[in-house]
C-alpha cells in the first residue's frame, strides 16, 4: 500500500509542567534544556528528519517564549557575526523556522490530549499528520519517527511508537490490545488509556510519537470523555481498529521520559555522555562519582 505522504505535524505543548515546579513557574516546560538544547528542539529535529514540512504548536498561557525561541534573533546575530563567532551563529540559525512553517494555536482550557489535538484540525484538513509528544526523547541512530513513517508507507492507518513496560507500570500509559504481532509492527484490536494495571490488555506501551488519520480528527469531534474525564487522544484512535487500522511500532532506540524527574536526569546523562565534545570529562567524573560511592559504602 502506498500511503499519502506526511508533511503535517501537531505539538502538544500546552501543559503546565507542574512535575517540574518552580523552574516551570516562569519557563515553559519544553524550553527546558538536554544539555544545551530546549526538549522542544529535540522533537522539532525528529520531526523535520521525517520529511515534516509544516509544524503546528498547540500551546497555552505563559507559553510565548516559545515562540521566541523559533523566531530569528537579529541583535544576537549581528553580534556573533561581528565577533566572527561562525559556529555559534551556525547553531542559532539551525532554531530558526522559515516564515509560514510554523503555527501557533492555543487551548484554551486543558481538556486533555485529544483535545489538544483536535484543536488542529482546521490546519490538518484532510491529511494524514504526525503527533510528537517532546516530553518522550526518543535517542536512536535513524530518528524514531523517521522509522515509523517508513512502516506506515506499508501498513497505511493510524500508528501509534510503542515498547514493552513492565505491567505494573502500564497504568501510566495507553496500553495496545494486540489481535496480530508481526514483530516490528503489530496490529492492534484495541487501546486503553492508563488501564489499571490488573486489566491492561497487555505490557505494549503507547509512546508519544503518531502517525494519524484524518479520521481521527473526525472521531474526536464527539468530545467523548475518557480516562481521568478528558478527551483522549487514545480513544479516538482506538476507533479507528475496525476502520482504517491501528499499528503499534517497536521503535529501535531508547526513550527517556522528559515529563518526569528520574527521566530527565537519566537523558541529561545519555546525551551528555553521546555529546563527543563532553563526553571524556564528564565519564571521568561519573567514574569518580560512582568510586567515591562504593568506597564509602
Ligand atoms: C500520554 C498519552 C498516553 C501515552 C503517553 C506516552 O499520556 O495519553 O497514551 O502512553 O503520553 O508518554 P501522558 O504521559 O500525557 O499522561
Amino acid at each position: 500500500m502506498r500511503s499519502k505522504k506526511v508533511t503535517k505535524a501537531v505539538f502538544p505543548v500546552a501543559g503546565l509542567g507542574t512535575r517540574f515546579l518552580p523552574a516551570t513557574k516562569s519557563i515553559p516546560k519544553e524550553i527546558m534544556t538536554l544539555v544545551d538544547r530546549p526538549l522542544i528542539q529535540y522533537a522539532i529535529d525528529e520531526a523535520r528528519a521525517a520529511g515534516i514540512k509544516e509544524f503546528i504548536f498547540v500551546t497555552s498561557r505563559g507559553k510565548s517564549a516559545l515562540e521566541d525561541y523559533f523566531d530569528t534573533a537579529p541583535e544576537l546575530e549581528s553580534e556573533l557575526r561581528r565577533k566572527n563567532k561562525t559556529e555559534l551563529l551556525e547553531v542559532l540559525k539551525a532554531t530558526n523556522m522559515d516564515s509560514g512553517a510554523i503555527a501557533y494555536l492555543r487551548q484554551n482550557r486543558p481538556m486533555g490530549l485529544g483535545h489538544a489535538v483536535w484543536c488542529a484540525r482546521r490546519l490538518i484538513g484532510d491529511e494524514p499528520f504526525a503527533v510528537l509528544l517532546p516530553d518522550d526523547v526518543i535517542a536512536a541512530e535513524k530518528p524514531c519517527l523517521a522509522q515509523m513513517v517508513e512502516a506506515y508507507e506499508e501498513t497505511g492507518g493510524c500508528m501509534v511508537a510503542t515498547m514493552e513496560v513492565p505491567p505494573a507500570k502500564a497504568s501510566a500509559y495507553g496500553v495496545l490490545d494486540i489481535d496480530e504481532d508481526m514483530g516490528s509492527v503489530v496490529k492492534a484490536r484495541g487501546m486503553v488509556e492508563k488501564p489499571k494495571a490488573e486489566e491492561a490488555p497487555s505490557n505494549l506501551a503507547v509512546i508519544g510519537r503518531y502517525i494519524l488519520s484524518p479520521k481521527v480528527m473526525t472521531n474526536l469531534n464527539r468530545m467523548k470523555q475518557g480516562a481521568g474525564g478528558e478527551i483522549q487522544l487514545t480513544d479516538a484512535i482506538a476507533d479507528e481498529v475496525e476502520g482504517e487500522g491501528v499499528y503499534g511500532f517497536r521503535f529501535r532506540g531508547m526513550r527517556y521520559d522528559c515529563g518526569s524527574k528520574a527521566g530527565f536526569l537519566q537523558a541529561t546523562v545519555a546525551f551528555g555522555l553521546s555529546r563527543p565534545d563532553l563526553r571524556d570529562e564528564f565519564s571521568a567524573y561519573l567514574d569518580e562519582m560512582v568510586a567515591q560511592s562504593r568506597a564509602a559504602e
